[in-house]
């Protein structure tokens, strides 16, 4: 099976996503591989300019038609890979520090430009089960990862990154907030 990405105008995408039970479902194991798959494709350059893939670092389940709360990871950084398949994730911690991505934030599911500041909680602290190790985990991330998961983490409540960007201020930055 191939995974097909969902656009922005699919409604399916604006809902909220439900809860996995457990155990959870092999397919969904699969699932999540598969995505996670697609994700290192897409950033591999030859591979993504031959399909005509754009690179992404993470895809979240209900972006395939799944309306589960789960969602893949994938950053390389240097010799650094943040590998990630959350399950069922609940950010528990936050810091009162926000961040923003210099040039904004994309989403695979997101042709149109949307400019503008999407503004982050610099830390977080997610409670999730890793499919990968299939334990109940708290980890703990800072900057660029936090921003990525919690871009994903808004999928499975139905909200895009562009309904967080101030339609007057686009580009005002939050006091203290930092530009990553
Ligand atoms: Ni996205």
């Amino acid at each position: 099976m191939k995974l097909k990405i969902l656009k922005d105008n699919k409604p399916s995408l604006r809902e909220t996503s439900k809860e996995v039970s457990f155990p959870m479902h092999e397919e969904d194991y699969k699932l999540l591989d598969k995505m996670t798959e697609y994700l290192k494709l897409s950033q591999d350059e030859e591979y993504a300019a031959k399909h005509k893939l754009r690179a992404g670092v993470g895809l979240a389940a209900p972006q395939v038609g799944v309306n589960k709360r789960m969602f893949v990871v994938y950053i390389q950084n240097g010799d650094e890979i943040i590998n990630l398949q959350l399950v069922n994730p609940k950010i528990i911690e936050m810091s009162a520090k926000k961040c923003a991505l210099k040039n904004g934030e994309g989403c695979l599911s997101v042709d149109n430009e949307h400019p503008g500041f999407v503004h982050r909680h610099y830390r977080i602290k997610i409670k999730a089960f890793n499919a990968l190790n299939r334990k109940e985990e708290e980890l703990t991330f800072v900057g660029f990862p936090a921003i990525v998961i919690q871009h994903e983490y808004d999928h499975l409540d139905g909200v895009l990154f562009y309904d967080r960007i101030d339609p007057f201020s686009p580009f005002r930055l939050l006091p203290g907030e930092v530009e990553i």
